[in-house]
């Protein structure tokens, strides 16, 4: 069973481009030290090697595409993204969606690669597909909630409940992650009452005034 964490999303926001997200990536790394949580930083994709080199916390792509190393151009392998010296990615983000078969090639090259998956689902029938590819993660995540105030746990918590149950069902070694609208303490502490083994969030953080004390807020419930 892995440690619960928090994954944060840079996504593309201009708050953390080049310097600044090297910034934010730094302060997941002091506050998880801090704290003795595991905060993993998902920067830009332009940023990914920066990060990934600078600090020793983990970071993660934001994506990956289902495609071998070869001639082909304005692709992102599973290899280069451990070669920049990433530990995991994202895929299938709800900003990113990808097709079924593609989902599960990233994940087999991760496995392959020695890298972290978490596929991400929008609901719980997709949560209990995922899991059927064997990621390390499913982080479920209803699409309306993202980027608004109102937590999942508190909106929405039979989802998370409801895809942990169907996730273990298929595969118990697949955690579960939950996020949309995650900003405090409380809402990682519900995540983890519900089953979940963390939480994936990005407004709350990389739109904070003071990030370092949102991450030290949300990793006091782990
Ligand atoms: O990847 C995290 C995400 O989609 C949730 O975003 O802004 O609601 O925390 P947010």
């Amino acid at each position: 069973m892995t440690k619960p964490l928090i994954v944060v999303n840079f996504k593309a926001y201009g708050e953390v481009c080049g310097e600044a997200g090297l910034g934010l990536a730094r302060a997941c790394e002091e506050i998880g030290k801090e704290t003795g949580t595991s905060i993993v930083s998902c920067p830009q994709m332009v940023d990914l090697a920066l990060v990934a080199q600078s600090i020793r916390a983990p970071v993660w792509s934001q994506s990956s595409d289902a495609v071998s190393p070869g001639g082909r151009t304005g692709h992102t392998t599973v290899k280069a993204i451990k070669g920049a010296g990433a530990t995991g990615t994202l895929v299938n983000h709800s900003e990113s969606r990808k097709l079924l078969f593609d989902i599960e090639d990233i994940v087999k090259r991760c496995r392959e690669e020695g890298i972290v998956s978490c596929v991400c689902t929008n609901n719980i029938r997709t949560s209990i597909a995922a899991a059927a590819l064997g990621p390390d993660f499913v982080a479920v995540e209803p699409p309306e909630l993202i980027g608004g105030d109102v937590s999942v746990t508190s909106a929405d918590p039979e989802i998370v409940s409801n895809a942990v149950e169907g996730v273990k069902a298929i595969d118990r070694k697949v955690n579960v992650l939950c996020g949309a609208g995650v900003k405090n303490s409380a809402d990682v502490a519900k995540a983890i009452e519900l089953g979940a083994r963390g939480v994936l969030l990005a407004s709350g953080v990389v739109k904070a005034k003071d990030p370092r004390s949102v991450l030290r807020d949300l990793a006091s419930a782990l």
